[in-house]
């Protein structure tokens, strides 16, 4: 198994990453910058550096005692899927999902840039429902990037027709691939003059990325976010590929869920947007977020209006935080309001624990062996 690339190792360590790869080059190892090294590699790497690595399989620390029910397959019904769409900065991202959703996020954004995970719940005109999950394009938000992938169904790979390839349009395949999503290729601004979305589809090719009509899997759409030229046919094609992956969830059971992100208002305390992934959000529930216990005191969707219950796929605006978690911390609601108070305290001293560790070695989680 690979784990961690060439640059995440040498920032955990706080080295340069050219530095890494000298030292690999050492070893005898000819590595690039984005290359994920095993396990065996990044002990010898970090040994030269005096460290020495602990493998923490951070997800088994932190399930602890929950146990989440497999859900009996006669409870399952079908739930929309859910799409988040990335790519490189100022592709246009924010910008197709205003032509989706009719509406004018883009215009107001502070520099018209994207700064947050942005969900929002689409209805189709045949009727049919999309959860879509905006992201940032900008190099700053690797995380919030790995996060939308992890909590998504696919991916719309947004390129610029005029533009190429870029920096952030590799990164949001390879956390494509990492998360194991399809991936479906929007190639937009089609209405510039400088388009040519034959350099895009040969040079995404040159990145594991391969269309159709180049024998590949991955399905494309020519669109602009400006005229809404191709947009129906990359709806359609999003819905091809999710009605393939037959998505169901259990509306009957306690909520599931993922935090997308939180902030703090004056007014309302924590307020966390939260992307339920199965089951029901009650009002009144009690819930653990992360390491953080709360009691649901209201929900709102993402046009302000209250809601009583959420049920799988949608996204909403959470207040009754005791604390503010962070993005992509899970959110469950336990059976009894006991649980929940024990599982939030038994996860901050598991947080703590690991903070003081990070400290002594090189904690390297979600990986799947313990040393
Ligand atoms: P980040 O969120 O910062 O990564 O950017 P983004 O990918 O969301 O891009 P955004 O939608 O903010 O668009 C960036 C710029 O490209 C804006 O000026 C848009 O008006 C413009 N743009 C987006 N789509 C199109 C398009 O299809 N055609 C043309 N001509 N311009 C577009
Ligand atoms: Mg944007």
């Amino acid at each position: 198994t690979e784990f961690i690339t060439v640059s995440d190792l040498a920032d955990l360590m706080g080295v340069k990453s050219n530095d890494v790869i000298t030292t690999c080059m050492s070893l005898g190892m000819m590595v690039s910058i984005n290359q994920r090294l095993d396990a065996a590699t990044i002990e010898l790497v970090a040994e030269e550096y005096g460290y020495d690595v602990e493998f923490v399989d951070a997800e088994e620390m932190i399930e602890d005692e929950i146990e989440v029910e497999e859900d009996d397959p006669e409870d399952l019904e079908p739930r929309s899927p859910i799409i988040t769409v990335m790519g490189h900065v100022d592709h246009g991202k924010t910008s197709l999902l205003d032509y989706i959703r009719k509406a004018k996020v883009a215009a107001g954004e502070a520099g018209g840039i994207t700064q947050h995970v942005g969900a929002y719940e689409v209805e189709t005109d045949s009727g049919k429902k999309i959860t879509f999950l905006d992201t940032p394009g900008h190099e700053a938000f690797t995380a919030m990037r790995s996060r939308g992938a992890q909590a998504t169904d696919i991916v719309i790979l947004v390129v610029a027709a005029d533009d190429a390839v870029m920096p952030q349009t590799i990164e949001a395949i390879n956390h494509s691939k990492a998360a194991g999503v399809p991936m479906v290729v929007a190639i937009n601004k089609m209405d510039k003059a400088g388009a040519n979305p034959d350099k895009i589809k040969s040079q995404l090719s040159e990145h594991g990325v391969i269309v159709e009509e180049y024998g590949g899997k991955n399905q494309v759409a020519e669109v602009s976010a400006h005229t809404g030229e191709g947009i129906d046919e990359l709806l359609e094609k999003v819905l091809i590929e999710a009605e393939l992956m037959e998505l169901q969830a259990n509306p009957d059971r306690l909520a599931q869920g993922i935090v997308l992100e939180s902030r703090i208002d004056k007014g309302k305390g924590t307020v966390a947007n939260i992307l339920i992934q199965n089951g029901t959000l009650k009002v009144g529930d009690p819930f653990v977020a992360g390491p953080v216990f709360g009691r649901v005191r209201a929900m709102e969707n993402e046009h302000g209006e209250r809601l009583e219950a959420a049920g799988p796929s949608t996204p909403i605006q959470l207040t009754g935080f005791d604390d503010t978690p962070q993005a992509g911390d899970r959110l469950i609601v336990p059976k009894e309001e006991k649980a929940a108070k024990e599982i939030a305290n038994q996860r901050q001293q598991i947080r703590r624990e690991q903070s003081l560790r990070q400290t002594k070695h090189l904690t390297l989680d979600d990986l799947s062996r313990r040393m």
